[in-house]
């Protein structure tokens, strides 16, 4: 029993480290190894995904759309400077014109209820304004029930991005975060 509680005790010593702020980077005695890359929870509304900063170089990260016009995560947190590629699968059945998906990385100071304005006039570009320029970041193709679409970007910096499907109307459900740390 000694035992388990002294491993209780390390883990939760270790957790606490790793929620430390930047500062402890520097440090090779606390630089704590998590496992694997990036980490897939449940399907619920406050989900995130983080991933760490290792050797591999490319982040992989995930993302389901589904016929509920929902996207199955809401927050993404990836290192500044990664590489990202970010897939984004539609779990549904519905068409692409009944209920199109995509990911739209938005830059800092865009606003999305403004932007997914300016989309829905982009239908014949896959609901991307022509004139989008620095206001994305990335984007996937916009997809339909069954389909999925990848795209690979470096992870901008620091700081709070919104991501979106600009398909019309979605925008109002089909947000969350994308903190580069
Ligand atoms: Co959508």
């Amino acid at each position: 029993m000694k035992i388990v509680k002294l491993t209780m005790t390390m883990l939760l010593a270790v957790s606490l480290i790793a929620c430390g702020d930047e500062q402890k980077k520097d440090e090779n005695e606390s630089k704590v190894s998590i496992g694997s890359q990036t980490e897939e929870r449940e399907a619920t509304p406050e989900n995130t995904e983080e991933s760490s900063d290792d050797e591999l170089g490319l982040v992989e990260l995930s993302l389901e759309g589904s016929d509920q016009m929902k996207f199955n995560k809401n927050q993404f947190k990836v290192k500044a400077g990664s590489e990202v590629k970010l897939t984004l699968t539609h779990t549904g059945q519905m068409s692409k014109e009944a209920m199109g998906h995509n990911f739209v990385l938005l830059n800092q100071g865009v606003d999305m209820m403004e932007f997914g304005e300016r989309a829905a006039g982009a239908a014949n570009n896959g609901y991307i304004p022509e004139d989008a320029g620095d206001d994305i970041i990335a984007h996937t193709d916009m997809i339909g029930g069954g389909e999925s679409a990848s795209v690979t970007f470096k992870a901008p910096e620091k700081g709070e991005y919104d991501f979106i499907c600009s398909f019309p109307g979605h925008v109002a459900l089909m947000k969350g975060k994308f903190i580069v740390e």
